[in-house]
């Protein structure tokens, strides 16, 4: 058993819904068992700028108020800002933030990255360390699902019922860019719910041809109208990236594909005129789903019950119908997980007709 009495808590990377409802579930369990919780704002940068920014949260933060059921970061989030310092000195400003404060234990909410960079920050502070994973993109490894994920794709569903009736109207192939990074989970399960005619992922090459072959298809059947789901990360038919944008710290920015195919479309074919909507950061927010708000339920206390029970450096997960936990150096080197192109989602997609892109 541990010796815990103190832990801090801060969510990290790019926001989704749900992270209340972590925040929440951790408050509520740890004090159960009598400890203090630190909310650290603004993910690590709370524990690394001066003076320390963070707040002592209590169950009455959360017992009668909206936060829970909201969007968005109570305790704000940090995705990759830019630094002077190296690593090394952030890690050392991170240590002196947590002994400031005393904390035993930092329970990080956060993707794979996150899992990455802030175990590393806890290991040379010595603290324990426990990681709950959130994305939108649902590319955390060893977890079927992170809190964030089920939202967005309500979001996005929700955005091909919106657009089926104007494509209708107009007799239109309505293009739909998603989010995802370099994964298609969000693409594919959205395409699937929302009964769209082609989804592309970054996982499974595609072919003008095949895209179009679809949409004549559809047209020989007599239906006026057709939905196209791309996912942000998807390249060319020939595998450039549409886009060389980069943000301040070099990472590149996604964004663009929709426009890209709706001109080749267009040149192409003249059987429909498309339009895109590139949905954007609608997909982090929205009402949390009943799905992510158990799933944050579960997995923030489990990590509670994790660290009472004298464990440390270990993400939770939700993986084949089971609370799990897995050891964050093994996290860490599974690395990112794309959609798998044998995933039943593209395998229902393909046996209804979606085209989904080459078979391999
Ligand atoms: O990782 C979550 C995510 O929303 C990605 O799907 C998207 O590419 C990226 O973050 C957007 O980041 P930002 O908010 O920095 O534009």
């Amino acid at each position: 058993m541990s010796e815990i009495k103190k832990i801090g808590i801060l969510t990290s990377g790019g926001d989704c819904a749900g992270l209340n409802a972590v925040i929440m579930s951790v408050v509520n369990a740890a004090a159960k068992l009598g400890w203090e919780v630190y909310g650290i704002h603004d993910g690590t940068d709370g524990l690394t700028n001066r003076p320390l920014s963070y707040e002592v949260l209590t169950v009455n933060n959360f017992s009668d108020s909206p936060w829970p059921r909201l969007a968005g970061s109570y305790l704000g989030s940090l995705n990759t800002g830019v630094k002077k310092e190296s690593q090394e000195e952030i890690a050392a400003r991170f240590g002196e933030g947590v002994r400031e404060l005393g904390l035993d234990a930092v329970v990080v909410v956060g993707g794979d990255g996150s899992m990455n960079i802030v175990s590393n920050y806890c290991k040379s502070a010595g603290v324990k360390m426990v990681g709950i994973p959130k994305t939108i993109d649902n590319d955390t490894p060893l977890t079927d699902y992170s809190v964030g994920f089920d939202t967005a794709c309500e979001a996005c569903t929700k955005a091909l019922d919106d657009l089926v009736t104007t494509a209708r109207s107009h007799h239109r192939a309505l293009i739909l860019e998603v989010m995802g990074r370099d994964a298609g989970h969000l693409a594919m399960h959205a395409a699937v719910a929302g009964f769209a005619d082609v989804c592309l992922v970054p996982e499974i090459p595609y072919s003008l041809a095949g895209i179009i072959n679809k949409l004549e298809s559809v047209k020989k059947s007599g239906r006026t109208h057709a939905l196209i789901v791309v996912s942000e990360g998807v390249k060319t038919e020939t595998g450039e990236a549409v886009t060389a944008a980069k943000n301040m710290v070099g990472e590149k920015i996604n964004g663009g594909i929709g426009d890209y195919l709706s001109k080749l479309i267009n040149s192409n074919y003249s059987g429909f005129q498309t339009r895109v909507t590139k949905l954007g950061h609608v997909q982090r927010s929205g009402t949390p789903t009943s799905f992510d708000r158990s799933l944050a339920v579960i997995l923030g206390s489990e990590a509670i019950r994790l660290l009472q029970q004298g464990h440390t450096d270990r993400m939770v997960a939700y993986t084949n119908g089971k609370v799990q936990s897995f050891a964050l150096d093994e996290v860490v080197a599974a690395g990112t997980t794309g959609l798998d192109a044998n995933s039943p989602y593209v395998k229902a997609a393909r046996l209804i007709g979606m085209y989904v892109g080459e078979e391999q």
